[in-house]
């Protein structure tokens, strides 16, 4: 908490470059030991969690005290210390946002290549109620500047300069500001009223009512002139649902549902014609139009504005390979070309001619086609250095230098995180309801998986058929008929990864946007899988027992298949952690099969537990791998009080019991009953579950610390990266 405070409180250091490394360094370490504290209260959260999952399951949703108290106690604890130190200096907030960037540079490390520079030192700001637009040619920077804005800079990236909020340096992400990306990332089953609907009941206060949500979420589809397009699902990969400009509009509409005070866009007008990119333009630039000049901040980069849509710009930030051309008055940059040489033909849209002007990509074709050989037009490099020379010696870029120190010096207050949305359980409700109609659509989650556990279990009970108790084969085929129960049938669990991941990715975008918290994202999931986990292990746990004849007696099926469903359950713990490790779901299903490949051969079936080798295959993978306890287990319910005749190695006609071939056989640890392996198992899914929840909050509390490490002075970085081994240009 205390760090927390000198996180927050502190004002900007001086603008010196040693003074702003300093700064950087000081929030890196104080964000680290804001995380460190906080681990406690993460603990505290996830074992009240645990107990609400298990209320939730024995049907406790009525209210009743133990309720009551996690809902106070885990609401209170869910905000981080972060948020609880805003709530506590909420007095003398500015309503509105004012954003300022002094010499920003950013680089990327382009591996061995060394690296390259994407922004250098730009310099702007941004006020309450006014609309930023960021242009330039493509590849210039724009999301880029965006992305430095709201705190999401990409790991292989360094920063300097300073950025700050009412003047002062705050961290961004996770609920600060709303950002809508360049790419839409959406749950493609829903329709959007649905998709708009939950987001409305997840962002919005507990203070509004549902109907009032519902009618927010109404006006801002019509907004979006969606109306037309609400029943229709949003579709993706394989199923065409939503038009691309469709989607975007859905995306916009999402973000605005809670009039943000600062949202930034990456190319909201992409996909859309040009009467829809006015309209969309327009609502936005609404946004900011309040009395008391307390409206949205609104930050937005964009290719090709009409001219009606570039007339609702107040301010114009021109790139061109990540330098300032312009920055000034939108009604003003018109002037600047013209005055530098480059004037607007008529009836020639201003942000076309800007955007010929700088853009270098294609300057060979068009000169050779288009040029007239009697007239000496510069280069397009040469126009962009004149135009930003001359940007730099103007009026307008010491005005933009004494308006960033004049909102420097004002004390404002900090950006509240939206703390303001829906209660905890709320929150916990509709992920659930959300994740359940998503798996419910999505025939890759569950379906396609229950349908080919079908048809391997009917294979398996022919395959396996007749298994009976006497014969030299019974007890091998028992053993062989369980291990590829418990090992393959759990292995197929991976199938629903791909699906699991895309909604992570939509976890993850609305997740930096702070629509609702990470630990109501694992209990939703969790919850609303498992109706499909049970469907799945009876169904085809049940033809797979019974054809082929094993244990009779309900009790023993039912352990069966509660041990299989259990199995499930940690296979997709386990891809869980995998999915918030690894980059892509292609190199998640080859990590997550590596892994269960592993554990299978340490399980103790394939060489029995006394055979493995002693280092890792038997200390620790054996014990730990989960394998081991559904062999045991399932191994256990079948041959304990069974009788068997005529096996292998017996003298004929002498019955052997079960527990004999258990310790004899199979080398089955015989001290403890089948229910400790089952309780194993369960205390492993906690475990997993835990485990990636910490994950999730930890990567959350190190990135902004990292990148703020990584933050370093302009000049020390070029000094890094000069390659002594260059060659000089000529
Ligand atoms: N993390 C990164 N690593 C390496 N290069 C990067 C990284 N991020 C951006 N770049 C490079 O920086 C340049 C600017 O990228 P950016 O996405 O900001 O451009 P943009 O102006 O948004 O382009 P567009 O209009 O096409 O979206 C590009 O050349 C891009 O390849
Ligand atoms: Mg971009």
């Amino acid at each position: 908490m205390l760090s927390n405070v000198m996180l927050e409180t502190s004002k900007c250091p001086p603008h010196t470059k040693r003074g702003n490394h300093r700064g950087a360094r000081d929030f890196a370490v104080s964000s680290t030991l804001g995380y460190l504290i906080s681990r406690t209260k993460i603990f505290y959260i996830y074992m009240a969690s645990i107990v609400m999952y298990y209320s939730v399951l024995l049907n406790l949703h009525k209210p009743n005290p133990l309720s009551l108290f996690l809902l106070e106690n885990i609401t209170m604890a869910a905000a981080t210390p972060i948020e609880m130190e805003t709530i506590s200096n909420s007095k003398g907030y500015h309503e509105g946002v004012f954003i300022t960037w002094e010499d920003v540079w950013v680089r990327a490390s382009n591996g061995r290549k060394g690296s390259k520079s994407i922004l250098e030192g730009v310099t702007g700001y941004a006020r309450p109620g006014q609309l930023l637009a960021l242009m330039g040619p493509s590849g210039c920077g724009k999301s880029t500047l965006l992305d430095a804005l709201a705190g999401r800079l990409g790991s292989n990236t360094s920063q300097a300069g300073d950025i700050l909020v009412n003047g002062r340096r705050q961290a961004l992400a996770y609920g600060t500001s709303a950002y809508v990306t360049q790419d839409d990332t959406l749950m493609t089953t829903l329709t959007v009223k649905e998709a708009v609907y939950y987001s409305a009941q997840l962002q919005l206060p507990k203070t509004m009512s549902s109907s009032e949500k519902k009618e927010r979420a109404e006006t801002t589809m019509r907004e979006m002139g969606l109306q037309e397009a609400m029943n229709t699902r949003i579709g993706g990969w394989g199923c065409k649902g939503l038009s691309g400009g469709q989607k975007r509009r859905v995306t916009i509409c999402i973000e605005i549902l809670t009039r943000p005070k600062l949202l930034f866009l990456d190319e909201p007008t992409s996909g859309l014609d040009s009467a829809a990119s006015y309209y969309v333009m327009s609502r936005i630039a609404r946004l900011g139009q309040t009395d008391n000049g307390t409206g949205t901040t609104v930050i937005a980069s964009i290719h090709q504005p009409s001219s009606e849509v570039f007339q609702l710009f107040h301010n114009l930030c021109l790139l061109s390979s990540g330098r300032t051309v312009y920055f000034g008055p939108a009604s003003d940059a018109n002037q600047f070309f013209a005055s530098n040489g480059f004037p607007c033909p008529t009836l020639q849209n201003p942000s076309d001619h800007f955007l010929k002007t700088i853009n270098k990509d294609f300057e060979k074709d068009i000169e050779q086609g288009l040029a007239d050989p009697e007239t000496i037009i510069p280069s397009t490099e040469e126009a962009i250095n004149i135009l930003i020379k001359s940007y730099k010696a103007s009026a307008n870029y010491e005005q933009v230098r004494s308006q960033v120190a004049e909102i420097c010096k004002q004390d404002g207050g900090l950006l509240e995180k939206k703390r303001s949305r829906a209660r905890f359980l709320t929150q916990c409700q509709i992920l659930t309801r959300r994740s359940f109609v998503n798996m419910y659509r999505d025939l890759g989650y569950y379906w396609l998986r229950l349908a080919i556990y079908i048809l391997l279990s009917i294979g398996l009970a022919t395959v396996f058929h007749n298994l009976g108790t006497t014969g030299p084969n019974s007890v091998q085929a028992r053993g062989s008929l369980l291990m590829f129960i418990a090992s393959f049938l759990t292995f197929m669990a991976i199938g629903g990864f791909p699906s699991f991941v895309e909604e992570m990715k939509v976890f993850e975008r609305e997740r930096l946007n702070g629509h609702y918290g990470v630990t109501p994202f694992v209990i939703g999931n969790s919850l609303s899988a498992l109706p499909y986990l049970v469907l799945i292990s009876v169904i085809p746990g049940a033809i797979v027992y019974y054809l082929p004849g094993l244990h009779e007696g309900l009790q023993h099926f039912l352990y069966f298949a509660l041990l299989i469903f259990t199995c499930m359950m940690l296979v997709e713990s386990l891809m869980m952690i995998v999915a918030s490790l690894v980059p892509n779901y292609l190199m998640g299903i080859i990590t997550g099969a590596g892994i269960q490949g592993l554990m299978i051969l340490g399980g103790g079936f394939f060489r029995l537990p006394n055979d493995l080798p002693d280092p890792f295959w038997k200390y620790p993978l054996y014990y730990i791998a989960f394998h081991k306890y559904a062999y045991q287990g399932l191994f256990k319910n079948e041959f304990q009080g069974l009788k068997f005749a005529n096996v292998n190695g017996v003298p004929r006609n002498k019955i052997v019991d079960g527990e004999t071939i258990l310790r004899k056989n199979w080398e089955l640890e015989m001290g403890y009953s089948k229910w400790v392996d089952l309780g194993i198992l369960f205390g492993m899914i906690l475990l997993y579950r835990l485990v990636f929840l910490l994950i999730l909050k930890i990567a959350e509390k190190i990135k902004p610390a990292i990148s703020a490490l990584l933050s370093v002075p302009p000049k020390q970085t070029t000094q890094i990266m000069v390659n002594p081994y260059a060659l000089p240009l000529n």
